[in-house]
């Protein structure tokens, strides 16, 4: 595998606090292609032999705007077992509904945008349903849980122009946490 060339903005960018545009279709050629190439570096990233070489660290969902183009558009890549994934597209995303359930990432959330260590959780709906299209414009609804739900709250936090970290209480980072599960 080659790894695309796609830079990464880092959270100081200003770009990363704006509000990403509603995409309208069809998609031009190097939509369809940085589409690809965002897919394919967050599986190499996730890959240990690809990490290492290339010196990545492991990301499960990009947004648009952290290649630096105010798009409504993330991927996110799960693995499944032993070097099988499941890619997920999905642009112009909608919460339609979400269970009244919290949740957080006990080992804290990441970010490929956030190179630093961050003290804190981020309480995030344990299953949410959302409405979206997907790479040629159909519209679709999906229902995620626990991980996958965290990352679709975590992407398109971004598409709104918010990092998990603004969503850390910085006086009291563990606040009010007896209240939401830990995964
Ligand atoms: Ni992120």
């Amino acid at each position: 595998m080659k790894l695309p060339n796609i830079t990464i903005l880092d959270e100081k960018e200003p770009l990363l606090h704006q509000t990403s545009a509603k995409v309208t279709f069809p998609l031009s050629k190097e939509d369809k292609k940085h589409i690809e190439d965002m897919l394919t570096y967050l599986k190499m990233s996730q890959i240990e032999e690809y990490a290492e070489k290339y010196d990545l660290r492991a990301g499960m969902g990009l947004a648009y705007v952290q290649t630096g183009i105010l798009k409504r558009i993330f991927v996110i890549v799960e693995e499944l077992e032993n070097h099988t994934f499941k890619n997920y597209v999905i642009i112009n995303p909608e919460i339609i509904s979400h269970s009244e359930e919290q949740i957080y990432v006990g080992e804290g959330e990441g970010c490929l945008s956030v190179n630093r260590e961050i003290e804190g959780i981020v309480p995030r709906y344990a299953r949410v349903t959302i409405k979206a299209q997907d790479i040629d414009g159909n519209p679709f609804t999906i229902r995620v849980r626990e991980d996958i739900s965290v990352a679709f709250q975590h992407e398109i936090d971004h598409l709104n122009g918010i990092l998990f970290v603004d969503r850390i209480n910085k006086q009291n980072p563990y606040q009010n946490m007896e209240k939401y599960r830990e995964i």
